[in-house]
């Protein structure tokens, strides 16, 4: 398979656009056509693999959603209209202004632009009850390749289910999505438990494998992995942290956890009650600030570099396989800095494989994200830590799906497959990396593309052909 390197230097846009109304971006899509221009659409700038800013193949501009920020709540429907350059941290704000019972399921980070998270998918820490970002989309605005201002009634339904899941890159602008809001419940409760190897780690993570779908769907115990000192004898160790969300207060959360997962020793005083909204900022590791935190659009990981990958499981790592984990995880510092295992089933399970693009439903238990983080500058560190993460997934193969070893399109990866320069990549060449992100909805995706942007111009490293 062809492997991505970044040329040195990396190309720079033309002209980067910053719309204020909806007309200016029509008039960029018709002028970089007539010139012969690729388009990168940024929101909130966040993708792994720098596509909605950098082009591969210039000449190129971007435009940027930074002025499409507005948020209107609709309390008495539960509904809300969220402009695409707006952020997930803003949209936690805006609706806790208006309802302490209304929430909306979506990642972790605040910084996060709507425009692309939303129409990658969209996990976070209510999705076992609620599924993903795109489960909950009922509309949307999108300006396609011949400059028409579409809703979900004039896109027609093939479009509209593209655009939720199906990455909205491939397929024109997304202006706006209208959202259905969540009930919340006025407490939650919310905990980090944190087990080393000393502590019996690896039978814990064991059983996790085997509870943490079955759970009732309002709990969601995500699992961190990362290297820490044992309190032990100070060596180096690997500490799995259990970050939890409950919905509901304490006083059910731990007989349910003392049913269903003794084995993590949950106590009282390790459980947090608190609002929904408190607990946005309790998981993105900001409790104590004020709430307007969330308005932040700065990442709080600007200056290092990154690079991330991820798998789904299907069937539970054994025990020893765990233990050949921990041993290359701390053999290998350079490969790696931490896993996220995010657990699956319940709301997410219920959903058909091919009701949106996003098609890791029935039968996967869990997503693993693994990624390197380093602050030092230049070619010789980031070959380094490209490669070494590059061996840790190549390692990871026996215990993760195969044929295809699926992906998370919002994780992107150039790794799975990219493609061809210019505008050449066949069905058979994309299908490469399709089959990954999409699975079976691949070939309807293709479909799509082909009846609404047959010259392929909305294009990019990883957009869906037309046939
Ligand atoms: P960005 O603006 O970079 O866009 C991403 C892609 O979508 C690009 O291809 C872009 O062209 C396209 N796009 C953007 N706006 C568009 C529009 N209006 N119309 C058409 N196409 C558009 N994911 C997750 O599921 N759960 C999580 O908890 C997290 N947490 C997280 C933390 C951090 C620190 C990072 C960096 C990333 C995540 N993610 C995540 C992944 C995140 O969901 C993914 O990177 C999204 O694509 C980011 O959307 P942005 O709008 O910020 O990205």
């Amino acid at each position: 398979m062809e492997r991505f390197l970044p040329p040195a230097p990396i190309p720079k846009p033309l002209v980067i656009i910053t719309p204020l109304v909806e007309s200016h971006i029509q008039a960029a899509i018709y002028c970089s056509k007539k010139h012969d221009m690729q388009i990168r659409v940024r929101s909130g700038g966040h993708d792994y693999e720098g596509l909605s800013y950098i082009s591969y193949q210039a000449p190129f501009v971007i435009v940027d959603l930074v002025n499409f920020q507005s948020i209107t709540i609709d309390v008495e429907n539960s509904t809300a209209w969220v402009q695409a350059g707006a952020t997930i941290g803003q949209l936690y704000y805006t609706i806790a202004q208006k309802s302490p019972t209304l929430g909306f399921s979506a990642g972790v980070c605040p910084t996060v632009g709507v425009g692309g998270h939303f129409s990658g998918g969209g996990y976070g820490m209510m999705s076992r009850n609620y599924g993903i970002a795109a489960d909950n989309i009922i509309d949307a605005r999108l300006i396609d390749v011949n400059g028409r201002i579409l809703d979900r009634k004039s896109m027609g339904e093939d479009l509209f289910w593209a655009i939720r899941g199906g990455g909205g890159a491939s397929f024109g602008v997304i202006i706006a999505w209208q959202i259905k809001l969540l009930q919340v419940p006025k407490i939650v409760t919310v905990f980090t438990v944190n087990r080393t190897l000393e502590q019996n780690a690896t039978k814990i993570v064991h059983r996790w494998q085997y509870v943490s779908g079955k759970i009732d769907e309002k709990l969601l115990l995500r699992l961190f992995l990362r290297r820490a000192n044992s309190s032990q004898d100070g060596k180096e160790t690997v500490q799995a942290s259990f970050v939890t969300l409950y919905l509901g207060g304490v006083d059910t959360l731990l007989p349910l956890m003392e049913q269903s997962f003794p084995e993590l020793g949950l106590a009282r005083s390790d459980c947090i009650e608190m609002s929904w909204i408190d607990s946005i900022l309790y998981f993105a590791s900001l409790s104590g600030e004020p709430l307007d935190v969330l308005l932040n659009r700065t990442s709080s990981v600007s200056g290092t570099y990154f690079k991330g990958k991820s798998d789904y499981v299907t069937e539970p790592i054994s025990e020893t396989g765990l233990e050949s984990i921990w041993k290359r995880f701390l053999e290998y510092p350079e490969e790696m800095n931490e896993m996220q295992f995010s657990p699956y089933v319940g709301r997410l399970s219920e959903i058909s494989e091919s009701a949106t693009p996003f098609p890791h439903r029935a039968g996967t238990l869990y997503s693993i994200h693994y990624g390197v983080v380093w602050t030092e500058v230049g070619k010789s560190a980031l070959n380094r830590h490209i490669r070494g993460i590059r061996r840790f997934y190549s390692f990871m193969t026996p215990y993760v799906t195969k044929n295809p070893r699926s992906a998370y399109l919002n994780y992107r990866d150039l790794d799975v497959g990219l493609n061809n320069k210019g505008n050449t990549t066949s069905y058979e060449q994309a299908s490469i990396w399709g089959l990954k992100y999409y699975g079976i909805n691949f070939k309807r995706l293709v479909h799509v593309k082909t009846k609404v942007d047959p010259g392929n111009f909305f294009r990019n490293e990883q957009s869906i052909p037309p046939l």
